[in-house]
């Protein structure tokens, strides 16, 4: 399965800042980007376009919003459709990332209502779950990533499940790991995504085995390349070491 190293740029970057990054990247690549990898950036919105600019016709490299209201458009003050992150030319959408659950107070049903709705209009969704050090300590671990997938897949037309390996893919991110610079360990990790593998196999069927999980929490270009390598373990999600273009590009290559 071809790898996807995502960058989650947060709230970082005005366009020129975007601008450079992403004529770096997108001059890095053009000369081929790492075998078997897909890159991914998810920039604020206003930096979308300018992203989107610079990567055209640059393969294995795509942009995506970091977040949309699940409307077509109406009286939803300071939010984003996806019609309109299209338009800017993202093709990906994150969606329930843990700032978004725990800073923004997203529920698993709001959740469940931005998959569905971002699947419909043709996104490719990367889905975030992932557990508190509170939950994670008193044994919550499987209750809450049941919960968190449950609940965004199971309310899907049945006959989509069965497709979603191409369009929709699982970030798992222990919400303690992020931007603490505290990796979960490979055990931690493994055991983790073994988890979501098979709630996955439960909910979707057949071609569970093929939906991307990818890591998301402290990851950094000296830690990359292990935790690529363990089971199950199709990707990163990387927040602050992905703000630097060489660092991001060392992880895409680890
Ligand atoms: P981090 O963020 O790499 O800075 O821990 C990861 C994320 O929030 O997606």
């Amino acid at each position: 399965m071809q790898k996807i190293i995502a960058a989650n740029w947060k709230m970082h970057k005005t366009r020129p800042e975007a601008a450079q990054f992403a004529a770096q990247i997108a001059q890095e690549l053009a000369k081929g980007t790492p075998e078997g990898r897909l890159a991914l950036i998810f920039p604020p919105y206003t930096d979308i376009a300018t992203v989107a600019d610079a990567f055209a016709g640059v393969t294995n490299l795509a942009v995506g919003g970091q977040n949309f209201y699940p409307a077509e458009n109406g009286a939803f003050t300071g939010e984003i459709s996806p019609a309109m992150l299209r338009d800017a030319g993202a093709v990906w959408a994150l969606v329930g990332h843990s700032e978004r659950r725990h800073v923004f107070g997203e529920s698993d049903e709001l959740i469940a209502r931005k998959t569905a709705f971002g699947l419909e209009q043709g996104f490719k969704v990367m889905l975030c779950v992932g557990e508190t050090l509170d939950e994670r300590e008193s044994g919550q671990l499987k209750a809450v990533l049941s919960r968190q997938l449950s609940t965004a897949i199971t309310p899907l037309d049945p006959k989509d499940r069965a497709r979603l390996s191409d369009r929709l893919v699982i970030a798992y991110e222990p919400v303690w790991a992020i931007g603490t610079g505290k990796v979960a360990g490979p055990d931690e990790i493994v055991e983790a995504h073994g988890v979501v593998r098979s709630f996955l196999r439960d909910l979707v069927g057949g071609n569970a085995d093929e939906m991307p999980i990818l890591y998301g929490g402290s990851v950094k270009p000296a830690n990359a390349s292990t935790i690529l390598g363990l089971d199950n373990v199709d990707g990163l999600l990387v927040g602050g070491a992905s703000l630097e273009a060489a660092s991001f590009l060392a992880i895409l290559r680890a």
